[in-house]
């Protein structure tokens, strides 16, 4: 299907896989992309099947193949480049990556069905609510009796209310990126899938950004006078914070969990 900024998007990945350091393809916040991994590997055990959405250059891959005995591993993503990547790094003969649009999944797509489906940030980049749920609910339908979606993703009301705490201290509003669109939770709870059942959305980084986005930004601006870094300290503690949620409000990326519709 077609979307806003979808070429661009494409060329957005393509670029970053030839101009970053393999740990910097996906992001640029190497320490929140480790929590927002452990959202997943927390999940995950030995004999599983795996599908991921978007697997961009398989980091996730090697986190998994290294930590568990799956069955089997399955990536997808529509940029040619990152597949082919991916391919060059395959550590089991089981393991396949597919170049595949989400937006173009159907009954035929895959021909088996997985214990898990995961994803990091991929979904968020197809730029239109309908087609995002649609593809959560196509890929629900090769989600094994049982078996659990784990979306890690951003959103939007997360992100309006980290804005609205901001704007008391008259910091600056930040925005999604132009190669996303963050989820509508309340179209998501509220959507009638065919396939899944939305069982939880675990606001597991909201301490991590009330305290960079709120606490740390303040500093930044009223007591240090320059812009936040991903190196100063009020990080590594933000960071360290991600076991004990004391926040709920604040988690600009969630975990979205569907499970098997019975
Ligand atoms: C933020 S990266 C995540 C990569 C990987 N999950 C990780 O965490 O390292 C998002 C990925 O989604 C992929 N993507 C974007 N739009 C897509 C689409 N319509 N279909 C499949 N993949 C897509 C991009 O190519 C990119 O690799």
């Amino acid at each position: 299907m077609d979307y806003k900024f979808k070429q661009d998007n494409y060329d957005f990945w393509v670029e970053r896989l030839n101009s970053n350091s393999p740990n910097q393809v996906c992001t640029n916040d190497v320490g929140l992309d480790a929590i927002e991994s452990n959202a997943i590997l927390s999940r995950i055990s030995d004999g599983a099947s795996i599908l991921e959405i978007g697997c961009g250059n398989g980091i996730l891959y090697e986190q998994l193949r290294r930590l568990f005995n799956l069955e089997k591993y399955v990536g997808t993503d529509f940029v040619k480049e990152l597949v082919a990547h991916c391919n060059t790094k395959k550590i089991h003969a089981r393991d396949e990556f597919i170049q595949l649009d989400m937006t173009q999944v159907d009954s035929e797509t895959f021909d088996s069905k997985f214990d898990f489906i995961v994803s990091k940030r991929a979904i968020q980049n197809v730029i239109d609510h309908k087609l995002q749920i649609e593809a959560i609910d196509n890929f629900g339908s090769f989600l094994k009796d049982g078996g659990l979606m784990i979306l890690v993703e951003s959103s939007s009301n997360a992100q309006q209310r980290i804005n609205s705490a901001r704007q008391e201290y008259k910091l600056p509003k930040i925005s999604a990126p132009f190669h996303n669109l963050f989820f509508d939770d309340e179209l998501i709870r509220n959507h009638t899938f065919q396939n899944v059942n939305l069982v939880d959305i675990e606001p597991f980084a909201s301490d991590f950004y009330f305290v960079t986005r709120i606490i740390y930004a303040r500093y930044a601006k009223e007591f240090l006078n320059e812009d936040p870094s991903y190196d100063h300290p009020l990080q590594k503690i933000a960071l360290s914070l991600s076991e004990k949620q004391r926040t709920k409000d604040f988690s600009q990326i969630q975990c979205y969990l569907f499970e098997k519709k019975k």
